[in-house]
């Protein structure tokens, strides 16, 4: 692995990190991110080691292990078929999950907690692009309004104990994210993913044509993970960051766009065509990305080559035996 030795990161080296949710696609591409900086003192818990629901659990781990830093990258997530059938699990757990550890890591004197979440905190007629002033300006997506609560919640919470007690505790909401250890389940994963594996499949087995949901006119943006990675890095460097931060590339493709991309990525040459009796959903979601610009910070890699990169990865994964599929 290549050490990067970015000064900008020097603080960040010496640090105890705790990457909360390691094992998930956001916490593998922290902990990459972090040894790729060369930052080697981790600290990082299965879920059957530290149940994050567990506040006793909890509050003796943080007191044993007295991390300097937390990236929250925990969470109890799912498709809309999930979360509109298990609402209590989502804000139960979410809840937990946050208040927990946000409260065992303010005793155990952490200087830095960055907690994430998603642009889905945002009202469900939020303007586009959304600016992080959009929150609590109107009703929730009641598909995933329990998430989003639970979400809230802790973006709250390290706000009022950053203004209480002058702790850096603060929060990044990420748009759409791809990259390696993303979920390909046929139904329950999401557009990007789902289309990677539509094409690889129709290239395999010499399908003339893929039918794509809706009109495809529907816009929206995608962050690669390892892009997401690099942007919370660069947040927990900064000595007075915002308090909540989108992070994306503030730049969208249609969905037909998306799927003429990934055909290409993929080699298929077949026919693709749109099913517009089926619902498109939001004509536009998009991050306004004006505040993390101002921080000085940018997304990096373009749609093309993440997508090159990331279908790479599925191929690697498939041939492993280990795509997700869950
Ligand atoms: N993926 C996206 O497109 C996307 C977009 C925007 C924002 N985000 C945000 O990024 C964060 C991480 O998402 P992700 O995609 O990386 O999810 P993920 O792949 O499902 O990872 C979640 C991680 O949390 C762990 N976890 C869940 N419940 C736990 C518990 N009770 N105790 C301890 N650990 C627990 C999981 O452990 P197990 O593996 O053992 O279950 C897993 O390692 C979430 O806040 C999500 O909203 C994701």
């Amino acid at each position: 692995m290549n050490i990067s030795s970015d000064s900008k990161f020097d603080s960040l080296r010496s640090q105890r990190i705790y990457v909360a949710g390691h094992g998930g696609m956001v916490g593998k591409a922290l902990v990459r991110a972090l040894q790729a900086i060369g930052a080697d003192d981790l600290v990082l818990k299965t879920r059957d080691e530290l149940d994050l629901c567990n506040q006793s659990a909890v509050e003796s781990f943080f007191e044993t292990e007295q991390p300097d830093c937390v990236l929250f990258a925990a969470a109890r997530v799912g498709g809309i078929h999930a979360n509109n059938t298990y609402p209590a699990e989502f804000i139960y757990d979410n809840l937990m999950m946050a208040a927990n550890s946000i409260h065992a890591a303010y005793r155990a004197n952490v200087k830095r907690f960055l907690f994430l979440g998603s642009t889905c905190i945002y009202p469900r007629m939020a303007p586009q692009p959304m600016p992080e002033s959009c929150l609590l300006s109107g009703p929730l997506e009641k598909t995933n309004e329990a998430y989003a609560l639970a979400k809230i919640a802790g973006l709250k919470m390290c706000e009022f104990y950053r203004q209480q007690y002058g702790v850096h505790f603060h929060s990044a909401m990420p748009t759409n994210l791809y990259g390696p250890g993303d979920n390909y389940h046929p139904e329950n994963s999401h557009v990007l993913p789902a289309l990677i594996r539509r094409f690889h499949e129709a290239q395999e087995s010499g399908q003339p044509e893929v039918v794509i949901w809706g009109t495809g006119q529907p816009r929206r943006e995608f962050l690669h993970v390892d892009d997401l990675a690099d942007g919370v890095l660069h947040l927990c460097t900064l000595p007075d960051p915002p308090n909540l931060v989108n992070i994306g590339t503030g730049t969208d493709v249609t969905i037909l766009e998306l799927s003429q991309k990934i055909a290409h990525v993929v080699g298929y040459e077949g026919k693709i065509t749109t099913n517009p009796a089926q619902p498109d959903g939001t004509p536009v979601k998009r991050t306004d990305m004006t505040l993390m610009h101002s921080t000085g910070w940018k997304s990096k890699i373009e749609l093309d080559d993440g997508l090159h990169r990331t279908y790479q990865d599925f191929l690697a994964e498939a041939r492993h035996g280990a795509l997700r599929q869950a």
